[in-house]
């Protein structure tokens, strides 16, 4: 079977090779048998493979933080799934073709879900919804800010604080970008830049912005410090500058701002087995109704990694970039 192997770290297409690698065999007991059928690459994705991110196996190591797959078999004891029943991992490794993993790691999602969107289920959903819940206790009508407002994370947020009441100031890169996520539900689009904090003001009537969610660093974590009010949080999940955030002396001192990180996984471990599940299948509800939805712009088949990998680090992208091992999406 195909699966993406690297080698050593270094530039993701570069570094990154299809390999023929053997079967994963049937499963034992307690374990599940799945082929995967599609993943998407993500920015983490991209650093794992630089060698950049959190977890830094020996090599060869294969990538991929999430996939959808179809389940083919499963070991004795085995009862939340059956042989066709549609899954998410909860593990990684998932840049291959079939996988082999404990039962408790497979959750099970509606079959009639969109496989594009399913694929995609397993991390940005989840994260846009903690985003929203456990940082600050937001009530409807409070206003919070984000940049990579047109990311896959940026625009589930949209629709899950305009679900919620609370108000959104979308940061992005771009002003083509306003329109389209005016209609996903975004109060208020400003263009990134060193007077971002004037425009906010000037396009919200000086509301007060409670949160900040920075997924960019560097600089651009004190620029979103300087739209919030005294005692505001800004709270670091991602580094798409591949900086450290930048936060200004005074807004933490006499601002009394905050600033504070989120990773899902210490968000999900917080949860038992069953909450993570509820919160699953809830997304999959919103994604299967159509609430929830994240753009793709290409498929590539696994023998196409490396081109997929350097089209995922093009900017200005329309949408998500997916690979499907199996060929069936
Ligand atoms: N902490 C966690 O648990 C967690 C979980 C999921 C995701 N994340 C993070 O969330 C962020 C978004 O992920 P995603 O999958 O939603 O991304 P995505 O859909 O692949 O979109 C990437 C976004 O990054 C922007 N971008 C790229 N390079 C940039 C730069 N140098 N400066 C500013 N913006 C830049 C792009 O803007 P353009 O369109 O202008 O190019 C686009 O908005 C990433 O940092 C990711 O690591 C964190």
């Amino acid at each position: 079977m195909k699966q993406v192997l690297i080698d050593r770290y270094g530039k993701p297409e570069k570094v990154a090779r299809c390999a023929d690698v053997s079967d994963v065999g049937a499963p034992g007991p307690g374990e599940v048998v799945f082929d995967v059928i599609a993943f998407p690459i993500n920015p983490a994705d991209i650093s794992f493979c630089r060698g950049t991110y959190r977890l830094k196996p020996e090599l060869p190591a294969t990538p991929g933080a999430e996939c959808v797959g179809r389940v083919s078999a499963v070991g004795a004891g085995v009862a939340h799934v059956k042989p066709g029943d549609l899954v998410i991992n909860l593990q990684r490794e998932n840049w291959t073709q079939k996988r082999r993993v404990k039962g408790d790691d497979v959750i099970p999602i509606p079959s009639r879900l969109d496989l594009r969107q399913a694929a995609m289920l397993r991390i940005n959903p989840p994260t846009a919804l903690l985003l929203l819940t456990d940082i600050v206790e937001l009530k409807p009508g409070d206003w919070l800010v984000q940049n990579v407002a047109n990311s896959a994370v940026g625009r589930l947020v949209i629709r899950l604080a305009r679900a919620r009441g609370f108000k959104t100031v979308n940061v992005v890169r771009r002003e083509s970008l306003f329109a389209e996520l005016t209609t996903l539900g975004a109060d208020v689009s400003v263009v990134d830049g060193p007077n971002v904090s004037d425009t906010v003001k000037a396009k919200t009537g000086g509301a007060p912005i409670r949160l900040g969610l920075d997924a960019v660093s560097g600089q651009a974590t004190a620029r979103l410090s300087s739209c919030l009010g005294d005692g505001g949080v800004i709270c670091n999940y991602g580094s798409m500058s591949g900086e450290d955030p930048v936060m200004p002396r005074g807004a933490l001192t006499s601002g009394g701002q905050t600033l504070v990180g989120f990773i899902l996984g210490r968000g999900l471990a917080k949860r038992s087995l069953s909450e993570v599940r509820e919160i699953y299948a809830d997304l999959g509800r919103q994604v299967l109704d159509g609430t929830l939805t994240a753009p793709v712009e290409k498929v590539y088949p696994i023998e196409d990694i490396k081109a997929a990998l350097a089209h995922a680090q093009q900017g200005e992208r329309s949408g998500k970039i997916l690979v499907t091992p199996n060929g069936t999406i």
